[in-house]
């Protein structure tokens, strides 16, 4: 578990380097990559040994019997979130980005709304608009450091077309954790209006020190007859690249819907994100990723104190992912004139606010599940690149 190594990633097909360069304009020669959500650190060993027994076996046919990777989650969500899940209720999708596009077509007709709260994981809007259903931005607003939801304003916004609801718990961007009573709050919402619940919870295990995640059927088992869980070991391990998630559906008329759009799309596990997620969630990866979210929470206070340090700048402490958000509202620039600070002054690509919508407009992303030298390379990049502002 050396977070510190430096592993060189440049030239092996990773997104978040290989692609810097077209996205962003940021030359990976000497540029931070710290936008897309994976991490620079090798997930657990006993991760990488049950690969290594793929590749020394050596036949990679199809999948059967995936009723020990199903214990293994249900092992996890007991142990780490409290949570009894039936290993009958889980379907392995192709990743989490996947689940939305699933539910969207299961729960939802053309035309039909899906709400989201502003501003938040750009994926699920493109997924929504794509399968062309329209999206409903209910904003949050911030009070006191919070992302704070104003139910009788998304009541009153409400047009009745609205079938759905994705909500992003722990919340990306911004990594704020849902409390129970939000979580209430939501989950009426979704009753009142009729909505079938989504709960993203991807980033759940990512929780840093004195905050508690609380998974959505803890906090109002009351709606479990239109509750959609999603969770994954994605984020948790760094194995995005198996795309492998999980839609777990306690309710049997959802689970129906669900089932029969999967079946019509072809969808069936990958054999090696099976591998990796047995394996992971077992006390060695539990143990790993005590240590990881330690290192995760020492580097970002460190990026947070160095945005907090350039005038104007703010963020909220993030209490769950690795993703900082930092508001440059009050540095009075210009979006173009921020960017150009970011990308080619500092060198650094961070994901643009205004992706996530509403609300996101003046602020950045930065990824901060890197090895500690590069977040602190990266807060002198940006207080040299806002210098003048001091
Ligand atoms: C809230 C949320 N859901 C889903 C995903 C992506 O999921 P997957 O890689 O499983 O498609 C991300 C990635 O950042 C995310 O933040």
């Amino acid at each position: 578990m050396n977070f510190d190594e430096i592993i060189e990633r440049r030239g092996t097909h990773s997104a978040k380097w290989d692609a810097m360069e077209t996205v962003y304009g940021v030359s990976p020669e000497d540029g931070l990559p710290m936008w897309v959500a994976d991490m620079d650190f090798k997930p657990p060993q006993v991760v990488q040994d049950a690969l290594a027994r793929m590749l020394d076996h050596g036949i990679y046919g199809y999948f059967g019997g995936d009723a020990e990777y199903k214990d293994a989650i249900r092992w996890w969500m007991q142990n780490r979130h409290g949570w009894e899940v039936d290993p009958a209720h889980i379907f392995t999708t192709h990743g989490l980005v996947n689940g939305t596009g699933l539910c969207v077509q299961a729960f939802t007709e053309p035309g039909d709304g899906v709400v989201l709260f502003s501003p938040v994981y750009h994926a699920f809007a493109r997924v929504i608009r794509s399968a062309g259903r329209e999206v409903v931005e209910c904003p949050l607003t911030e009070s006191n450091g919070r992302m704070v939801m104003d139910f009788a304003a998304y009541d009153a916004q409400m047009s009745g077309r609205e079938k759905m609801l994705i909500l992003c718990s722990p919340h990306n961007p911004g990594g704020q954790v849902w409390t129970p009573e939000e979580l209430r709050g939501v989950a009426e919402f979704a009753k009142r209006h009729d909505l079938v619940l989504v709960s993203d919870e991807i980033h759940h295990d990512l929780v840093m020190p004195g905050h508690k995640h609380t998974v959505m059927p803890l906090a109002a088992p009351e709606v479990s007859d239109r509750l959609v869980m999603m969770t994954a070991a994605s984020k948790t391990f760094n194995i995005a690249g198996a795309h492998t998630g999980n839609v777990i559906i306690a309710d049997p008329v959802l689970r129906e819907k669900f089932a029969s759009v999967m079946n019509g799309l072809g969808i069936s596990a990958n054999s090696f994100g099976l591998a990796m997620i047995t394996a992971a969630y077992s006390p060695e990866g539990a143990a790993w990723v005590d240590a990881l979210v330690e290192y995760l929470d020492e580097n970002r206070k460190i990026m947070e104190q160095g945005i907090a340090a350039i005038p104007g700048a703010k963020v909220i402490p993030l209490q769950a992912t690795y993703l900082v958000w930092g508001d440059f509202t009050d540095t009075g620039m210009e979006v173009e004139e921020l960017h150009r600070r970011v990308q080619e002054t500092a060198r650094i690509a961070a994901n643009h606010g205004e992706s996530f919508g509403m609300g996101g407009e003046r602020f950045l992303r930065f990824n901060v599940a890197t090895p500690r030298a590069r977040v602190v390379e990266a807060v002198a990049r940006l207080q040299a690149a806002f210098s003048d502002l001091q």
